[in-house]
């Protein structure tokens, strides 16, 4: 492929990949199993992912959770300016308080929780707030999105949580900025198949 100043651009392999997702020295097995998920390919990707609410107790690798930030930062964001930030939920007890922020849903104590709140404040736009609250809102949702189909690439699993009380997800992680999904990520119990989806036909609208 040609870039457009005239540079010739050489598909990644996974060794020019690696230090982007992974900017530690992995050990030789985890370099094995990192270049492994890196050659995933991403339409089996998407279209074998199943949301999944039961977890193994199995802790994340870390070389997994890092891979799955660095893709959450590859999604695209309003002018560039990543609105958007990622708490990851490490103490137990915040954890069981964030249950309850989240309509009592048990399968939010996974291994992995990741809430992602928009932040519009570093959106450098000349546009109305509003305007860059719909920006930001989109970025943390993308970002989440992206986190979302990495983490099925590590061979884990995970689901959305959009049902929570705006207010008490704030209190539990210490913030003003607004939450917009929170990701619960961990080894699956049991893999399940895809959900069957709406015929295409149905789905698109040609105007
Ligand atoms: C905006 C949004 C909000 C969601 N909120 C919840 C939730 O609060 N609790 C839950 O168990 N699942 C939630 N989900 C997961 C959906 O139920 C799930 O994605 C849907 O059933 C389709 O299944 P699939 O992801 O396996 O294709 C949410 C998904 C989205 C996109």
């Amino acid at each position: 492929m040609i870039l457009e100043d005239n540079r010739i651009f050489e598909s990644m392999f996974p060794s020019d990949v690696l230090p982007k997702v992974y900017p530690k020295e992995p050990t030789p097995e985890e370099k094995s199993e990192i270049d492994d998920v890196l050659s995933s390919n991403i339409f089996n990707v998407m279209l074998n992912r199943r949301s999944q609410r039961k977890f193994e107790e199995k802790e994340i690798e870390g070389w997994k959770i890092d891979i799955i930030f660095a893709a959450a930062d590859t999604a695209p964001t309003a002018g560039g300016f990543q609105g958007f930030e990622i708490y990851h939920l490490k103490n137990t007890q915040l954890k069981q308080s964030l249950i309850k922020a989240a309509n009592s849903q048990p399968y939010v104590n996974a291994p992995l929780v990741l809430i992602f709140c928009s932040n519009s404040s570093r959106i450098k736009l000349n546009f109305d707030a509003e305007v860059l609250h719909k920006f930001s809102i989109q970025d943390a949702t993308l970002a989440a999105g992206y986190a979302q189909l990495a983490a099925h690439a590590l061979g884990l699993s995970s689901i959305w949580i959009g049902m929570f009380n705006e207010q008490n997800v704030k209190e539990v992680i210490s913030t003003d900025l607004e939450p917009s999904s929170i990701l619960c990520i961990g080894y699956p119990k049991k893999m399940l198949v895809p959900k069957p989806k709406r015929n295409l036909t149905d789905l698109i609208h040609t105007v």
